[in-house]
C-alpha cells in the first residue's frame, strides 16, 4: 500500500485523460493535489471536486505550461497555499497529428514550448520546493514510444517526447544529489481525448488487441497512473533517471 499522506502533488494537464487519472490516484493514496489546466476549466473543477470528496486539500490552477510566467505564478501559489511540493508530474502535452511535410515553425514552437521547454521552466521554479520534500522529491515525466519508434502523423510529438525524455535524464543528474528523483513513464496507446483525434484511431485501438500480451486487458489511463504513483512513492527512491514502459508488452511484440 502506497501512503502519500501529508505530501503535495502537482500534475500538469490534469483536467482530462492520463493527467486526471494521476491526480485521482495521488488523492486516493492520501496526497493533497494541485490540478492544472489551460482551457478546460469546467473539467478541471470536476476533477478538483472528486479530489475534495476524497477528503484531500486541492488547488486548481489555470497555467499555460508553455509560459514561464504562468509556471512561476503556479509554483508561487503552491508555496503560499500548501507550503510544500513533494511530487511533480509533467503530463501536459500538445502538438497535433499531421505529416512532418506540412509542419510549420508555429506548430514546432507550440509543441516544443508546451512539451519540452516547460520541463526546464517547471523544474527551475519547483526544484527549491522539491528539494525540501519529506523523503526524496519526485518528478515523473510522461513520454511515449514516439521517442524511438515512428508512428503515422506523430513526427512532431514524437520528436518532442524524445527531447523531453533526454531532458528528464539530465535533470536527474542535476537534481539527484539534491534529494530529487526524475523518472519517465513511457505509455502505450491509451484512449483519451487526444488519441481519439488520431487519424485511423479506431483501427489503432482495435489493433492493440493483437500487439499487447495481456489477454483481453487493454491499457487504460488508470494503468499509466499506477506506474506514475509507484515512481512518485518512496518505493522508487533508488530508481533514478529511468524509463518505465507501460504498454502491456506492445513495444516488444514483433
Ligand atoms: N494517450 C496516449 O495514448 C498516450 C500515450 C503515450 C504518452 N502519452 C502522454 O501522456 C500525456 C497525457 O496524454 P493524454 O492523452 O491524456 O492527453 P489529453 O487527453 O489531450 O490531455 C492533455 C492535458 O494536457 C493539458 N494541456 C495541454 N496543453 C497545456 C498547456 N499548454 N498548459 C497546461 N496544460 C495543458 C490539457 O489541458 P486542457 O484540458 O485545459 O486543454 C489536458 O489536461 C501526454 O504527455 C501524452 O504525450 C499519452
Amino acid at each position: 500500500m502506497i501512503d502519500l499522506t501529508g505530501k503535495v502533488a502537482l500534475v500538469t494537464g490534469s483536467s482530462r485523460g492520463i493527467g486526471r487519472a494521476c491526480a485521482l490516484r495521488f488523492a486516493e493514496a492520501g496526497a493533497d493535489v494541485v490540478v492544472n489546466y489551460v482551457t478546460s476549466g469546467r473539467e478541471a473543477d470536476a476533477v478538483a471536486a472528486e479530489i475534495a470528496a476524497l477528503g484531500r486539500r486541492v488547488g486548481c490552477v489555470r497555467a499555460d505550461v508553455a509560459e514561464e510566467e504562468d509556471i512561476a505564478e503556479m509554483i508561487g501559489f503552491i508555496e503560499r497555499e500548501f507550503g510544500r511540493l513533494d511530487i511533480l508530474v509533467h503530463n501536459a502535452a500538445t502538438g497535433g497529428f499531421r505529416p512532418l511535410a506540412v509542419t510549420t515553425q508555429r506548430h514546432f514552437d507550440a509543441a516544443m514550448h508546451t512539451n519540452v521547454l516547460s520541463l526546464i521552466h517547471l523544474l527551475k521554479a519547483a526544484s527549491p520546493l522539491l528539494e525540501r520534500a519529506t523523503g526524496r522529491g519526485k518528478v515523473v515525466v510522461l513520454s511515449s514510444h514516439g521517442t524511438h519508434m515512428a508512428l503515422p502523423m506523430y513526427g512532431l510529438i514524437g520528436g518532442s517526447k524524445a527531447a523531453v525524455t533526454s531532458l528528464a535524464r539530465h535533470w536527474a543528474l542535476e537534481l539527484g544529489d539534491r534529494g530529487v528523483n526524475v523518472n519517465i513513464v513511457e505509455a502505450g496507446l491509451v484512449e483519451t481525448d487526444s488519441t481519439r483525434r488520431l487519424p485511423g484511431a479506431a483501427e489503432m485501438f482495435a489493433g492493440r488487441k493483437f500487439k499487447t500480451m495481456t489477454g483481453e486487458r487493454m491499457l487504460a489511463a488508470g494503468d499509466v497512473a499506477d506506474a506514475v504513483l509507484f515512481l512518485a512513492s518512496p518505493l522508487a527512491d533508488l530508481v533514478q533517471g529511468q524509463t518505465l514502459v507501460v504498454d502491456g508488452g506492445a513495444a516488444v511484440h514483433v
